[in-house]
């Protein structure tokens, strides 16, 4: 059982005050991109997790955990607890998207076992997981996780698990740029919260951008990219100034969109059409600012049995 999964980037993502429960309330608006990892189950005798490149990607999985460290291994549990079942499954896990790269890579392959696991485990003698208990089970498991099963293009309310299709129209594309080393998603949230403190700015109440929506449903580009926002931003390039070059190279060479994806440290450049695209990617490879760089478009669907 075979299930292929898609990276995110965060068209808005403004970040509200803390809650009770440490999480901030966000308004994170997603977009699911054409840079997909692949998990496949397959039955087994105990719970095991191997994680590999995808064939032609370059992506550095050194770092990913094969253990309970990793969501997706976690998944398989909540899905086999779920259904009452032994977690006896080898998950592979390929992966294409950059890891601890602010593109959800990690939430995506949870999706991606999810699906893969209650396929699996699918009997006629109990009834089956539906979408919407996947959907709950994603939640638990982590905010962006809901995200990368629903795919498109979407607003995420409260953690940014409480997820409303957006109305977009055509195909958008993407250069992303990678950098050496992830930054981890709770440290760019302290600092978020640190520079606001430090600066005496309380969090507003995050609202969606009327200009972002109008952007989405006419398919503009050069609006989208106008409207691009994130409030985590600041606090990547604080944590890794080195951004702040990728994000003007790719401003210099023309993206109607510069920004760094969720709490990076890829950073996305939105471009008119898959010629710049191209043009883009051999022009930030050239200018030494990324580990690597990759072209996607959006949006696409999210987890799906291959
Ligand atoms: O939900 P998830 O485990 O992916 O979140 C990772 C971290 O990101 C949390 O531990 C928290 O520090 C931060 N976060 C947050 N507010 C959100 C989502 C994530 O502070 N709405």
């Amino acid at each position: 059982m075979s299930v292929r999964v898609p990276a995110k980037v965060n068209l808005q993502l403004s970040v509200g005050p803390v809650r009770a429960d440490g999480y901030h309330d966000l308004v994170n608006v997603f977009h699911a991109v054409s840079l997909f990892d692949e998990v496949t189950a397959t039955p087994a005798d105990g719970l095991r997790l191997t994680v590999e490149a995808a064939p032609h990607s370059r992506v550095a999985v050194g770092g990913v955990p094969t253990d309970d460290g990793n969501l997706a291994a976690r998944a398989a549990r909540l899905v086999a607890a779920r259904l009452g079942v032994e977690p006896a499954v080898a998950l592979r896990i390929r992966k294409a998207i950059p890891v601890a790269g602010g593109m959800a890579g990690g939430s995506a392959d949870a999706a991606a076992a999810l699906v893969a696991c209650a396929r699996l485990w699918d009997d006629r003698d109990r009834p089956a997981l539906t979408r919407d208990d996947l959907m709950e089970l994603g939640a638990e498991l982590g905010s962006d996780v809901p995200f990368a099963l629903l795919g498109g293009t979407a607003i995420g309310v409260g953690r940014g698990e409480r997820l409303t299709p957006a109305l977009a129209r055509g195909t958008f594309h993407w250069v992303f740029a990678t950098a050496d080393g992830g930054l981890s998603t709770p440290a760019v949230y302290a600092e978020c919260d640190r520079l606001r403190e430090a600066q005496g700015r309380a969090a507003a109440w995050p609202r969606v951008s009327e200009d972002l929506m109008t952007a989405l449903a006419t398919g503009d580009a050069k609006n989208l990219g106008a409207a691009l926002d994130n409030d985590l931003q600041a606090a990547a390039l604080s944590l890794r100034p080195s951004l702040r070059r990728t994000l003007a190279a790719g401003r210099e060479f023309g993206a109607a969109g510069a920004i760094v994806s969720g709490s990076g440290p890829t950073c996305a450049f939105l471009v008119a059409n898959e010629e710049h695209a191209a043009d883009l990617a051999a022009e930030l490879d050239g200018a030494g600012v990324a580990e690597q760089v990759v072209v996607a478009a959006g949006p696409v669907p999210g987890a799906t049995v291959v």
